[in-house]
């Protein structure tokens, strides 16, 4: 099942909003707060949330004084959205939407580009959407867990072939893409972006003391976060 239709299944939404509620995912430990070490400050800028979900992240830049674009293709997860003023939920294909030129400050995203298959297609957008000096922030699924063809905790394998994954979480078949860290890193500098922050978010020592099942989140790293400036 492709990311556009995921989080619309029944069976999928109810394991995944649980996950939320319990706090058993990476977000509220790694993702949430690595994102926002890296975004900058808000105040009046323009931005756009790619698979913006519930829109927590869309909510906490427009709190901050930002005018948010919120992207999702999930119905069920844009109508449990949270609402804002200044947040404009949008019902969008990744894979096809698209902004006027230089519209944008800001493009962030968390945990949903794992999902795109035309990576470099999308990135190409995202820079001309940004002004000069605008940021592109987004984490995906580190490549080193996005890379065995059989999923396997803490196997690193098939690392050079990229392409779709299917793996089993909370229904079977769910596709997510593999890209090498290196084609993550050159797809941006061949758009143009320079780099500024490339981040492997992993729990502290007393982070697993307190919530053991962020223990193999040591062993290998779950995640990778990437602040690129246009
Ligand atoms: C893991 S959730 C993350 C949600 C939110 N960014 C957060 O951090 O809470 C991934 C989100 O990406 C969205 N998504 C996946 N593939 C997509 C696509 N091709 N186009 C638009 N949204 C997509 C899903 O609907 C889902 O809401």
């Amino acid at each position: 099942m492709k990311g556009s239709e995921l989080y619309d299944d029944p069976d999928f939404l109810s394991g995944y909003r649980q996950l939320r509620r319990d706090r058993l995912g990476l977000n509220d430990s790694l993702e949430i707060p690595a994102m926002n070490a890296v975004l900058p400050a808000v105040e009046g800028l323009r931005v756009v949330d790619l698979g913006c979900g519930e829109g927590r992240l869309a909510v906490r830049l427009a709190s901050g004084g930002a005018e948010v674009v919120a992207v999702d293709a999930s119905e069920q997860m844009l109508a449990a959205a949270s609402r804002h003023p200044r947040v404009r939920y949008v019902r969008a294909d990744l894979a096809e939407f698209d902004l006027p030129p230089e519209s944008v400050e800001l493009v962030v995203s968390s945990l949903a580009l794992h999902y795109v298959e035309d990576f470099s297609g999308l990135v190409g957008r995202v820079a001309r959407w940004l002004t000069p000096g605008g940021t592109f922030a987004f984490s995906i699924e580190h490549p080193v867990v996005t890379a065995p063809l059989v999923a396997a905790d803490c196997v690193v394998d098939d690392y050079a072939d990229e392409g779709p994954r299917q793996r089993a979480w909370f229904v079977d078949g769910v596709i997510k893409y593999h890209q090498t860290l290196g084609t993550v890193l050159g797809v941006l500098r061949q758009h143009g972006f320079r780099l500024n922050v490339v981040d492997e978010p992993l729990p502290t020592a007393e982070q697993v003391e307190r919530h053991p099942h962020l223990a193999v989140h040591r062993r290998r790293p779950p995640l990778l976060l990437v602040s690129a400036v246009r």
